[in-house]
């Protein structure tokens, strides 16, 4: 079976425009696709981070939310449900993952600290930044077409030498599950428990980012026969009893448009965040978010661990992977639990590194499609080391001939890639350039193509 698990009950208009409307819209959004307005984007694989549909579970849960400033019902429910869900006693909500990690900046980091990873977040490396620490993003290495089922991982050789040489400089190591800037891909219960135990050794916190980690339990359910018999509830309860700290953007796998977490055993610790908490989110049983938010969470968090629901999910992104490697384009290999990674320089090799080809095919795939993706490539982590476009997929959104369209376009830009050039940033934002830089195509290719 690999139908949608799901009956459609209210409907959402797609935006069809007109090819030359989109020329002109591309240009008035600066070649950046963060700037077009939503209503001229037709497929929109921008992120998965809050564009979930809701079910008719969590719609009815949201008229319960208790909207009462201190000791609101709604906070109990979340705090019951964070914990059957992490394992951890103290929850801590916040309005979207990033604040968290902004209280965990200011509670824990100075300038000169280190903090080691898997891959950290572009929002987490910019927050760990602007705070003064020193980061090493220290991936399993693995060539971007093998089929390696846990590319997600952290290099527990370079982690051990890290940890000897810089011992009382690293602040702790996070682990991102699943591995977002890294390809989306699965990070295994084996590189996790080592972590933690080289961790325990150095005397260091292990801080895990969970937004996809039902996701990555479902992958772990698939390719560890270990756990093939574990219920996805029992591996996200393990892979995160390792953590010492969860950091938890409810935008993903809690099926909410907004929110997020912070979960922890260390009372006392948890209190020092809750005093930043005050200060920046709200009081601490709602910390920036609306009750009904903390209802929808409750009930999302289990609607994201249903095996009907994450086997149809991660057979989406299975199909893309499938279809787009059909056709001869390069994709990140095996598929990972969200998203799908277009390797845009060999895709577009004619185009320097400096010229941005991730860029340029986002910018070509909106010309020709309409369809909204991003680039994670030297647009915007100027050290990356590939060129990725990510196509994420949200949840519960799009049906399968959406994604065929997706296929259609991409043989489309095949034929005439020689025609795409590269890209120019000609206004760069401070922090976090791809949100908010202005670009323009190189030679004005876009009229052309
Ligand atoms: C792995 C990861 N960590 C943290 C965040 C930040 O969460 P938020 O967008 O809720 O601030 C994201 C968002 O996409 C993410 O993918």
């Amino acid at each position: 079976m690999n139908f949608e698990p799901y009956k459609i009950k209210v409907v959402e208009p797609i935006p069809i425009t007109k090819r030359e409307d989109r020329l002109k819209y591309i240009k008035e959004a600066h070649y950046n696709v963060f700037f077009l307005p939503s209503s001229v984007v037709t497929i929109d694989l921008l992120t998965d981070s809050g564009t979930s549909a809701l079910s008719k579970y969590q719609l009815s849960a949201m008229i319960l939310g208790d909207e009462s400033y201190a000791g609101a019902e709604s906070y109990y429910k979340f705090e019951e449900a964070v914990r059957k869900y992490t394992t951890k006693l103290q929850v801590i909500p916040v309005h979207q993952g990033r604040a968290g990690e902004r209280i965990i900046t200011i509670s824990l980091l100075k300038k000169g600290d280190i903090v080691i990873s898997n891959t950290l977040f572009d929002t987490t490396r910019a927050n760990f930044e602007f705070g003064g620490a020193i980061i090493y993003d220290i991936p399993e290495e693995h060539d971007i077409e093998s089929e390696y089922p846990f590319k997600g991982n952290i290099d527990l050789n370079k982690l051990e030498d890290l940890l000897k040489k810089h011992r009382d400089r690293v602040r702790f190591v996070v682990l991102t599950i699943t591995n977002n800037s890294g390809g989306g891909q699965a990070v295994s219960i084996e590189n996790v428990r080592e972590t933690k135990f080289l961790c325990s050794k150095y005397g260091v916190k292990l801080l895990i980012d969970a937004c996809r980690v039902s996701e990555n339990s479902y992958l772990l359910k698939l390719r560890d026969k270990n756990y093939s018999n574990k219920s996805i509830l029992e591996i996200v309860n393990e892979t995160l009893s390792y953590a010492d700290i969860i950091t938890f953007s409810a935008k993903k796998d809690g099926l909410n448009h907004i929110g997020g977490f912070i979960a922890l055993d260390d009372r006392e610790l948890a209190e020092e965040f809750r005093s930043y908490l005050v200060l920046f989110e709200g009081f601490p049983t709602y910390g920036g978010m609306a009750g009904r938010d903390l209802e929808i969470i409750s009930v999302g968090l289990f609607e994201g661990i249903d095996e009907n629901y994450l086997s149809h999910r991660i057979n989406q992104v299975k199909f893309l992977v499938e279809s787009l490697c059909k056709i001869n384009i390069p994709v990140m290999r095996p598929f990972g639990g969200h998203a799908i990674y277009v390797e845009a320089k060999r895709f577009l090799e004619h185009i320097d590194e400096s010229e941005f080809p991730g860029q340029s095919l986002v910018v070509a795939l909106y010309i020709e499609g309409g369809i909204r993706a991003v680039e994670v490539g030297k647009f915007m982590f100027k050290d990356a080391r590939y060129n990725f476009v990510r196509l994420a997929i949200p949840r519960r959104v799009y049906t399968k001939s959406h994604l065929e369209y997706v296929v259609d376009i991409f043989n489309l830009i095949k034929e005439k890639r020689h025609k795409i050039k590269g890209m120019k940033i000609v206004k760069e934002s401070r922090f976090l350039r791809h949100f908010r830089s202005y670009l323009e195509p190189v030679e004005n290719w876009t009229n052309e193509l």
